[in-house]
């Protein structure tokens, strides 16, 4: 069959992976192929076993896979016959050097750069599909000018909003798709090209463009603003606690004004995944680098008030259980950072299991998809830490219980036989309020929810 384009995607990641699937599964008539370095994970995309949950990806990639979506760990082949190449390796916080903890450390999306430019024999519009720090598509540009290659490239920006565990749900409803151009006669060409891909599927209304750093800024601020959001409810929910008042009806009352409304305000144990504190400070380090210390403050503090949300949860725990937790066996209700993934990139589950064990409490863990990566996260750490898929079987002669992701099977549990099976008095803290309180402690639980009164026996 002749495909109108063939697009590529290097990195097979958690963005690449669905965001190819999608495009390819909405375009019968463009070839997309998926390139990664790593090639367990391209057998995995190849299996029946795809190396991330999301629901629906599954169909998705059944779909479209051998007819024109393909998985491959051969980059170069993949560059030479592409038209269009996104990049969409990971940009995670650089750990050494300037910058340390706070910079994106652009590693890997350099080496991509430098592989187009080698492997390139025909001019190609090159998609940045990974979140960057602002000014990012100069650079590529540099390198892809730099060594006399006469193939023309344009640099698009075309940010990545979905949110893991509705990715497949963003990608074909997307709020909006944001193209981001020089504004030369071939940048908007190339910004026309993406966008005639995307109208496949997505109205034009909701395709929007900008100049290049504009669309490269407004993922790093979007992303911020959402955290921003979390930190709010979480710093006021340390206050409801103090005062009686109930977080959840006071973010209902707030949310209901249409200008601030009523979306991501469920306080919660505090924010986790791979994207909001690297770009929150990543957007910090580029203030600080502009002199903008003021602004480079305001930001930090949404990251110091979610630190503060996740040590404030483990101390409760202690003060509410004696000050002592040697010994005691706590089961943790989730580890993936939020429900429907099973993902646990800097998971609030990862930082509790470490201060619970440094208290030398035992920690069962139980969640339904995300176990084999909490083994590699605590891989190493001392302390007693088991796993079981069976939340029932993990709580029996536990003194407490935590719930930390909100599954929505924990809200079938039977928690009378749960209450039964275990050492009294038996506590449960409620890191994300997704349970009928009242009904726990009618059971017999101490129950400590997040930003809400305590209901105790004592
Ligand atoms: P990921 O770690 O899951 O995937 C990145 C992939 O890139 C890995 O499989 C890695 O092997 C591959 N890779 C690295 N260097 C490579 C190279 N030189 N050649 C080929 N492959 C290479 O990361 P992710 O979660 O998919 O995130 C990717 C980017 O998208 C990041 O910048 C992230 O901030 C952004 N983003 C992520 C999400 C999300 O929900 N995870 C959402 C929006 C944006
Ligand atoms: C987030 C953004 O929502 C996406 O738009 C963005 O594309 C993505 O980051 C990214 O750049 O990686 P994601 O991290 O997958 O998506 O998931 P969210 O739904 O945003 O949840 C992030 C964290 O905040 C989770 O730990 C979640 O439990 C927590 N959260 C969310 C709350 O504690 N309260 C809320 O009200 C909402």
């Amino acid at each position: 069959m002749e495909f109108k384009k063939k697009i590529l995607c290097i990195g097979a990641g958690y963005v690449g992976g669905p965001t190819m699937a999608m495009i390819a599964y909405k375009c019968p008539h463009y070839k997309v192929t998926v390139v990664d370095i790593n090639p367990t994970r391209i057998t995995q995309w190849n299996s029946n076993d795809l190396p991330i949950y999301e629901p629906g990806l599954d169909e998705v990639v059944k779909a479209a896979r051998g007819r024109n979506l393909f998985f491959s760990t051969d980059v170069e082949n993949g560059i030479r016959e592409s038209d269009i190449i996104f990049v969409s390796v990971n940009t995670p916080t650089k750990m050494f050097g300037a910058g340390a903890g706070m910079a994106s450390d652009l590693q890997y999306w350099e080496k991509t750069a430098r592989k187009i430019l080698n492997c390139a024999d025909s001019p190609k519009i090159i998609v940045e599909k990974s979140t960057l720090p602002v000014k990012t598509a100069l650079a590529m540009e540099r390198i892809l000018t730099s060594n006399g290659n006469s193939n023309q490239f344009e640099v698009l920006s075309n940010p990545e909003f979905l949110a893991e565990g509705t990715a497949i749900k963003d990608l074909e409803h997307p709020d909006r798709v944001l193209i981001g151009s020089r504004e030369t006669e071939s940048g908007l060409k190339a910004r026309e090209e993406l966008a005639e891909m995307y109208a496949n599927w997505v109205s034009r209304e909701r395709i929007i463009t900008s100049n290049i750093w504009s669309s490269e800024l407004s993922k790093l601020v979007a992303n911020a603003f959402l955290a921003q959001r979390i930190s709010s409810i979480n710093s006021i929910s340390a206050l409801c606690e103090k005062t009686e008042a109930d977080i959840s009806e006071v973010a209902r009352a707030v949310g209901m004004d249409s200008r601030i409304g009523n979306r991501f305000l469920n306080a919660s144990v505090g924010f986790g995944g791979s994207c909001f504190r690297k770009d929150i400070l990543n957007l910090v380090y580029l203030c600080r680098h502009y002199g903008l210390n003021e602004v480079a403050d305001y930001w930090e503090s949404v990251i110091t008030i979610n630190e503060y949300q996740k040590e404030r949860f483990v101390i409760n725990m202690l003060n509410a259980m004696f000050n002592t937790l040697a010994g005691k066996k706590i089961c943790l209700f989730g580890f993936a950072f939020k429900a429907n993934t099973g993902d646990t990139r800097e998971s609030p589950a990862i930082f509790i299991t470490k201060k619970l064990l440094a208290e030398k409490a035992e920690v069962i863990i139980t969640d339904p998809k995300a176990l084999s990566n909490a083994r590699v996260d605590l891989e190493g750490v001392s302390g007693k830490v088991s796993y079981s898929e069976d939340p029932h079987e993990a709580t029996t002669g536990c003194d407490a219980i935590a719930v930390l992701t909100e599954w929505d099977i924990y809200q079938n549990l039977d928690f009378k036989k749960i209450y039964q099976s275990m050492a009294k008095p038996a506590f449960i803290f409620v890191g994300r309020n997704i349970l009928d309180h009242k009904k726990l402690f009618e059971i017999g639980f101490n129950v400590y929810p997040i930003g809400k009164p305590g209901l105790t026996h004592f």
